[in-house]
Formats: C-alpha cells, sequence, structure tokens
C-alpha cells in the first residue's frame, strides 16, 4: 500500500506531538526571516551547534533590513566557526535583493523563493511550509531517508531518476492540515528515528506499511553512492640483458 495524504500525515503529526522537536527557537516566532537564516544554518550544520548561532545572530541582525544594512566583517563574525561561508555571502546577497527589489518582503512561493541567492526547491520548501503555513514539500538528507524507505525507492538519491521519484513522492504525500509542523516532523522522523544504523522501526509511525522494513531493505536503502570503478591498467615491460647481466 502507498500512503498518501490525511492518514498518512496524520501518523507522522500524531508522533510530531509526542516525540518531535519542539521548543526550538526558529519555531516562535516563526516569522520568514528566522525560517529563512535558521533552514539556511541547518543546510551543512546540526541543530545543537545552530542553536547558539542563531539566536547571536538574531540579537545582532533582528530583521531583514538589518542584515542587508551589515558590513561584511560584522556577518562573517557572526558566521565565523559555522563554516560553508558561502552560505553568509549568498544570506547578505538575498537579503539586499529582498529589501531594494521586493521592498522588504519574502516571496511567499517555491519558484519566488528559489530565485534568492543560496535558496534551492528543498529550502524553498522548508520556508514556505514553516514560515507561511502552506503544504510545500522537502527532501533534505533525513526526508530522503525516510521516503525511500517507506515507498521502497532503492537506488542512490544523488542520482537524477531516484531524486525524481523522491520528490514525486514527497509531493504526494503532503499535508493540508498543518503544514508548518508536517515540515518539521518529516525532518524529525528521519532525524530521530528513520536515522542510517538501526532505525527505531518498532517505534516508527510508519513502520507497518514500511516497504524497505517489510521487505528486509533497511540496510540496502537509501543506496550509497557508487563507487567509482578504479581503472585497470596493462603495462608491458621487455628487460634486455647483455652477457655481464
Ligand atoms: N535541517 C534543515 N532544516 C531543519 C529543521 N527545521 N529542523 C531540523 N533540522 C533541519
Amino acid at each position: 500500500m502507498i500512503a498518501s495524504g490525511d492518514e498518512w500525515s496524520d501518523r507522522v503529526l500524531t508522533w510530531f506531538d509526542q516525540h518531535g522537536r519542539s521548543g526550538l527557537p526558529w519555531q516562535s516566532p516563526r516569522s520568514p526571516y528566522r525560517v529563512w537564516v535558521s533552514e539556511i544554518m541547518l543546510q551543512q550544520t546540526g541543530v545543537a551547534t545552530v542553536i547558539p548561532y542563531f539566536e547571536r545572530f538574531m540579537q545582532a541582525l533582528p530583521d531583514v533590513q538589518a542584515l542587508a544594512a551589515a558590513e561584511n566583517d560584522r556577518l562573517m563574525a557572526l558566521w565565523s566557526g559555522l563554516g560553508y561561508y558561502a552560505r553568509a555571502r549568498n544570506l547578505h546577497k538575498a537579503a539586499k535583493v529582498i529589501v531594494e527589489g521586493f521592498a522588504g518582503e519574502f516571496p511567499q512561493t517555491v519558484t519566488g523563493l528559489q530565485t534568492l541567492p543560496g535558496i534551492g526547491r528543498s529550502t524553498a520548501g522548508a520556508i514556505v511550509a514553516q514560515a507561511f503555513n502552506h503544504p510545500a514539500a522537502i527532501l533534505d538528507g533525513n526526508v530522503k531517508r525516510v521516503l525511500a524507505r517507506h515507498a521502497g525507492i532503492a537506488g542512490w538519491p544523488g542520482q537524477a531518476s531516484v531524486l525524481t521519484q523522491l520528490w514525486g513522492v514527497a509531493e504526494q504525500r503532503l499535508a493540508e492540515r498543518r503544514p508548518a509542523d508536517y515540515a518539521q516532523a518529516m525532518m524529525d522522523l528521519g532525524a530521530l528515528m528513520c536515522v542510517r544504523r538501526n532505525p527505531n522501526c518498532k517505534a516508527c509511525p510508519i513502520g507497518a506499511d514500511c516497504v524497505a522494513r517489510n521487505d528486509g531493505l533497511i540496510e540496502s536503502i537509501p543506496a550509497a553512492k557508487p563507487r567509482k570503478e578504479r581503472p585497470v591498467r596493462r603495462q608491458q615491460f621487455v628487460i634486455q640483458r647483455d652477457e655481464s647481466g
């Protein structure tokens, strides 16, 4: 059975209410600016590391106007230690576009947000869902693992055809009810339950009809990046010796 619609999201949301991560600083208030900055920080950095950086950042630069007007050095000092500094440079560029091009208002659609530097399809979906509470698909590493296992999508998610299938499943299972919580719930399911090794299938709210679990494929889905074959090179030598060796 392929789960979809309300029945699927009800299971995910019921689990989230009991076990999901609540009280994260970007969850209240869930303003577009706070959600956006948090999602950029969370692209390559874990929640526990991000929290103090996020709180310092919000104190120093509380809105998109403050960020747009900030000196580069100030921004770099606030980001120092988080790594992947292109994220901070793109944040700065995007803030200037929002202030100068969009009168300080964030685009409210996935395609609108994707026009901004540093925002790809999944981050755009995470912002639409959490900041505007509209249904939008996300597909970060954790969500890919949950959906690939549940729907039994084999193959490496970095491969275009596999990724297309995963986006299809993500779109098909959007929640009409509580889209912001649903987005966070899917990420939490991947981070807390459906972990790569030894996932907690027994307690998983979507374990009963999970294809990977039922078919014994938890270890092989999602597939790892295929290793590049090492080229085999053959060479021949001719050694000539004279009488003296
Ligand atoms: N990774 C990306 N976005 C996240 C979020 N909102 N919560 C936890 N991890 C995330």
